[in-house]
């Protein structure tokens, strides 16, 4: 599909139409996975589409066509991980003595790259709080380079307004990204509001299924585009073919999973406000929530993720301990609803004093609300809450 079409139409349809729809040489609705490494070519004189696997697969590039059309990207790659789609947005974008802005709760693998790997090669950052422009325009020094924006910011939910964002960073001729893992391509379409690189653990909501380990940056322009594939090829990062067909299958559903997830995070963080033993309550569907008018305003909804502070440590511990439903695991975005402890899960490699600062302290448990009845959701946090 042209991208004039796939940008226009709506986005249910362009979930299944937009991009990588049909394997182009069989016609079959589920594209194949191609396991070839090498590919004949009958001309060595002529550039083929496919000549090596680990530059071009016919299984990823239906993937990546899927991606492009589902964020109106001109150009998506697809990764062996969140992290690997992480590294590869901004070794992409910077070089030695290359600053970077960065929104200060990020996710934990995240501040781990910047604060201890990044470094070694010369590339530095400053963590700031994004979703104030003054205190972003502060961090930004001659050197820097990009803005690496996490919205909503896992685990506190943060909101950043990434049109006055993105506004800002043209003023100062800035490279933005953002980690969309959150709300998913099917809530928000950053790069439809000015933001340069969009960057996703594919693990997460785009597989849907907690069976496959993935990354994605989609692009705006086929320069970025090409610094991105660039490291994808070179460093070797490239999603496998068998995982690029469970993503591929995982999104056909997104907006199915995506629309069910969030109605129910509604209602389940609407019933923890009510909770004598719940101190807070980060959902950004909240209307109290304070970047509810923003993303309001730039996205489709508010996601399914949903952080919580308990009245005592003692209380959180319960519940993650006792719940039956829920399963009190690592990651997001699956179709069962996970329980996760971010100070000793996703988020333990920060230090405790600088968790403690952000307010990823011990009593915060973080929800991703799945497809279960919403009503056994809550039955479940309940019992455990007062086991
Ligand atoms: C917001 C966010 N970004 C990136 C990642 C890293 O993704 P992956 O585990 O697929 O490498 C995670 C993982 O939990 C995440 O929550």
């Amino acid at each position: 599909m042209d991208h004039e079409t796939r940008d226009t139409i709506n986005k249910d349809t362009n979930i299944l139409h937009g991009g990588g729809a049909r394997d182009p040489f069989t016609g079959a609705l589920s594209i194949p996975i191609y396991n070839a490494s090498t590919y004949h070519q009958s001309n060595v004189d002529v550039m083929q589409d496919f000549l090596y696997g680990r530059s071009q697969n016919p299984t990823r590039k239906a993937l990546e066509e899927s991606l492009a059309a589902l964020e109106h990207a001109t150009e998506a790659y697809a990764f062996t991980s969140g992290m690997a789609a992480i590294s590869a947005a901004i070794m992409g974008t910077c070089q030695q003595g290359d600053h970077l802005v960065v929104t200060q709760d990020i996710y934990g693998g995240t501040y781990k790259l910047l604060t201890d790997y990044l470094p070694r090669f010369g590339i530095t950052h400053t963590f700031a709080d994004t979703t104030s422009l003054d205190a972003l325009d502060k961090a930004i020094t001659p050197d820097t380079k990009a803005l690496f924006l996490e919205s909503p910011s896992n685990p506190l939910l943060k909101i950043v307004d990434l049109t006055a964002v993105a506004e800002l960073a043209a003023r100062r001729e800035l490279v933005t990204m953002i980690d969309n893992t959150f709300l998913s391509p099917y809530l928000l379409r950053p790069l439809d509001l000015g933001i340069d690189l969009s960057i996703h653990s594919a693990t997460k909501f785009l597989g849907g299924h907690s069976d496959l380990s993935a990354g994605a940056v989609m692009t705006k322009s086929a320069d970025l585009g090409r610094n991105i594939r660039f490291v994808q090829v070179f460093a070797g990062s490239m999603l496998n073919p068998q995982d690029c067909w469970l993503m591929l299958r995982g999104i056909k559903t997104l907006g199915a999973r995506m629309k069910q997830q969030e109605q129910s995070a509604h209602t389940i963080a609407r019933w923890l406000t009510e909770q004598s033993w719940i101190a807070s309550v980060n959902f950004p569907g909240l209307a109290e929530h304070p970047g509810h008018d923003i993303l309001a305003r730039q996205a489709d909804g508010f996601g399914c993720v949903i952080s919580m502070a308990t009245d005592t440590l003692q209380r959180a511990r319960r519940i993650i301990d006792n719940v039956k439903i829920w399963s009190a695991a690592v990651s997001l975005g699956g179709v069962e609803s996970i329980l996760s402890y971010p100070a000793r899960m996703s988020h333990a490699s920060i230090p405790r004093a600088e968790r403690d600062r952000l307010g990823i302290h011990e009593k915060l448990l973080r929800l991703s609300v799945g497809l279960e009845d919403p009503g056994d959701l809550i039955a479940d946090l309940q019992r455990a809450a007062h086991r």
